[in-house]
């Protein structure tokens, strides 16, 4: 939901006012151009993190920056577990929900200048937001100038098998819908060449259940002591 004013098609309402919209009635639902609905997991986001959640915080061990913090639950769960996290959204209303739980989130797109840039030893992208902008390698290379020297990115990504997909999807609460706007997807099986497009080393993934994440490092992998 990169909401850049080239990315935004002519008719429909800005993308995030129907996010905050769904945010305030938990009934969001985003459709492709090709009419596929994709789940948009609004109660979870305004929850707690939960136990499934693991797979994303465990490997977030040193100080975090959050793109696409949501309503914050993630930067919350790090900081009640002593990791220090800061939370990034474009939504407004989103920042304000993820600072009523405590967590420290600023308004901010991940494309615009970011406090901290290039010195975050963890970087999250969590439920989907390497789909961000639409172009994955793009978002990836961002990522790398965020990350320190030696810092690993947690990102979440679909299944093995179903590849890398770009495409156009808009947002919808009830009567009101959002203008088009460009997102990806991207498979645990096919992050990896990605990463290595933008610069970023591939240190593996993590899989439990039906959640997979990829640990994608800036510079040489920790555990690699040239
Ligand atoms: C799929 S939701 C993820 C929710 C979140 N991870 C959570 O735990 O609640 C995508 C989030 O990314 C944010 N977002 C979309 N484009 C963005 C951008 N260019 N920069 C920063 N945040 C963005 C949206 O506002 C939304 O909160």
């Amino acid at each position: 939901m990169n909401i850049g004013a080239d990315t935004i098609s002519s008719a429909g309402l800005n993308p995030v006012t129907v996010y905050e919209r769904g945010l305030s009635s938990r009934r969001l639902r985003a459709v492709d151009n090709e009419g596929q609905a994709m789940g948009m997991c609004v109660a979870r986001w305004l929850e707690p993190a939960g136990l499934d959640d693991d797979i994303l915080l465990a490997h977030c061990t040193r100080s975090t920056l959050d793109v696409g913090c949501g309503p914050g639950r993630l930067c919350a769960a790090l900081i009640e577990k002593g990791v220090s996290a800061m939370g990034i959204d474009v939504s407004a209303e989103a920042v304000e929900l993820a600072r009523q739980r405590g967590a420290t989130a600023l308004r901010r797109d991940v494309f615009s200048w970011v406090p901290g840039q290039g010195r975050w030893p963890n970087l999250l992208l969590a439920d989907g937001n390497i789909g961000i902008g639409g172009d994955p390698v793009a978002l990836l290379r961002r990522v790398q100038t965020m990350l320190a020297p030696g810092g690993q990115a947690v990102v979440e990504v679909d299944p093995p098998g179903q590849g890398v997909s770009s495409r156009l999807i808009r947002l919808e609460v009830d009567d009101m819908v959002s203008s088009w706007f460009p997102w990806a997807r991207v498979a645990a099986d096919a992050i990896g060449d990605l990463a290595e497009h933008a610069g970023l080393s591939f240190n593996g993934l993590d899989q439990r259940a039906d959640r997979w994440v990829a640990l994608l490092g800036r510079g040489s992998p920790p555990w690699c002591t040239r």
